[in-house]
């Protein structure tokens, strides 16, 4: 089962604010047409009642008694029609319930007029759509008061011409509404999401072990995630530190019994004389070496591994740290006659890391060194700073070399030995585990530091590790 992608919230919101303002403009089109009509429609009425009103107040009575009537237009009539523009006029008259003049199937109103003002309504005429107005008033007509009834129907084909310009018009507000609303959306709905992007840029840009909780400001809507993805940040970190309580406490337990089986080892092995049996107990002391050695290799790699996570830096002084760690393995260098010559600057070499990281890294490089290392020979530590890589660009390192003129690395890839359990062909004599430049490269790595190992000249390996220096 295939499941569907969630739509994607940029395109969820621009759709509905691009649908808010269609509606928007639809509405403003309307009412913009609307309002127009009826405000024409009004002033055109206005006019040709005023005319109906003048034509029949016109209207004289004849006195004799056939019910004759006189039209006297005034000028004002006249000026008034023409008025109305290139529009045709059809008008009737009924005196009495007849038509007396005019167009007798001009169709009459539904309702007659009140004497006060006209009635207007629309009607279809002929070929046309008249727009009439109906007035009454009452003629005296030979002595006696008769009902006077005066329709004025004007055609409106230049207020439609009017009105559709007035729509056309309408319409572009309505478009450069929609377009000003859509531009708007784009640029609204790229700000509103700007936070998201912002947040998964701060997690995304994190190294692969930072664990630290995510101190960036979120807008409120999305603290719930953010307070979620801490929760789940601190679980991991919890799962991580009770791994590593684990390893220490295996590693403890596996070494005790592991030392007691190889003192009674070395003890039965200086008892016996029987060679079969010998060859079998120094078999089984290498086995109890390897065995403690893993553990303590498990035990550091665990450590560092979780070192990294935490990324707690401080400052620390690399010179000291490296002439103590240097201190520390000279008894067992001096264990096979081997020198070590440290060369160290008289300042400290102030750096930010975490010494934890550092003391692992250099001990694991000078374990290699001296076990590598034919007896008799000398292994010379350097530690000093190097300028920034392509003359400025970058920050300017601290390196401590470690050479020796042991085995060499029998032609294989130095990068290689990174790896976990990576082994070198040329060393099946030597106790190990594989994992001391794992867990040199992984302290260089969390530190933004570098680790290279590379076949010295002259013979015997050249081990480089450099932390970067502040400013
Ligand atoms: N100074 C050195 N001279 C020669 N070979 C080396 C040197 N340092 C590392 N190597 C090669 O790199 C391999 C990996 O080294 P690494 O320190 O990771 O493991 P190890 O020394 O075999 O075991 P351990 O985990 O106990 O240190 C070694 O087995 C060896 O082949
Ligand atoms: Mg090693």
């Amino acid at each position: 089962m295939t499941r569907r992608r969630p739509t994607s919230l940029r395109r969820r919101l621009v759709i509905q604010l691009l649908a808010l303002s269609a509606v928007l403009s639809a509405l403003i089109f309307l009412a913009v047409r609307i309002s127009a009509d009826r405000a024409s429609e009004e002033t055109l009425d206005a006019v040709l009642g005023a005319a109906a009103v003048s034509l029949a107040e016109a209207m004289r009575g004849g006195d004799r008694d056939g019910g004759s009537v006189t039209v006297d237009l005034s000028p004002v009539t006249f000026s008034m029609l023409a008025a109305m523009g290139e529009e045709r006029i059809f008008y009737r008259v009924d005196l009495d319930g007849r038509t007396v003049t005019g167009y007798g199937d001009l169709p009459l109103p539904a309702e007659l007029p009140d004497a006060l003002a006209p009635r207007f309504y629309t009607v279809g005429f002929r070929d046309t759509e008249l727009r009439v107005a109906a007035v009454r008033r009452s003629l005296m007509v030979a002595g006696r008061p008769a009902p006077l009834l005066v329709l004025l129907g004007q055609t409106r084909d230049g207020q439609e011409a009017i009105a559709e310009g007035l729509a056309n018009r309408a319409a572009l507000v309505g478009l450069v509404v929609f377009s000003a609303a859509a531009i708007f959306s784009l640029l609204a709905a790229g700000s509103l999401l700007r936070p998201i992007g912002t947040l998964a840029e701060a997690v995304g840009r994190r190294g692969p072990r930072d664990l630290r909780p995510l101190r960036d400001q979120a807008p409120a809507e999305l603290s719930p995630f953010v307070t979620a993805l801490n929760g789940f940040i601190a679980r991991l970190r919890g799962t991580l530190s009770q791994t590593e309580t684990f390893i220490a406490e295996a590693a403890h337990h596996i070494r005790t019994p592991l030392s007691v089986m190889r003192n009674e080892a070395e003890l039965a092995l200086r008892e016996t004389s029987d060679e079969p049996a010998r060859a079998r107990l120094r078999r089984l002391i290498r086995a109890v070496d390897e065995g403690a050695r893993s553990a303590g290799q498990l035990l550091d790699h665990a450590t560092v591994l979780y070192r990294a996570g935490q990324q707690e830096m401080a400052e620390i002084a690399l010179g000291p740290l490296v002439a103590a760690l240097v201190e520390r393995s000279r008894p067992i260098a001096a264990m096979r006659d081997i020198t070590l010559l440290p060369s160290l600057p008289a300042e400290p070499l102030r750096i930010r890391g975490d010494a934890v990281l550092i003391e692992a890294a250099l001990r694991n490089l000078l374990d290699n060194a001296v076990k590598y290392s034919p007896p008799d020979s000398a292994i010379d530590i350097v530690l000093a700073t190097l300028a920034p890589a392509g003359g400025g660009a970058g920050a300017a390192m601290a390196e401590i070399r470690i050479a020796d003129r042991g085995r060499g690395l029998d032609g294989a890839a130095p990068q290689a030995f990174t790896i976990r359990f990576r082994r070198g062909s040329n060393v099946g004599d030597v106790p190990g585990s594989g994992l001391g430049l794992t867990i040199v490269a992984e302290a260089a790595a969390a530190m933004g530091g570098r680790f290279d190992l590379s076949p010295r000249e002259g013979g015997g390996t050249c081990a480089t590790f450099a932390l970067p220096l502040p400013g």
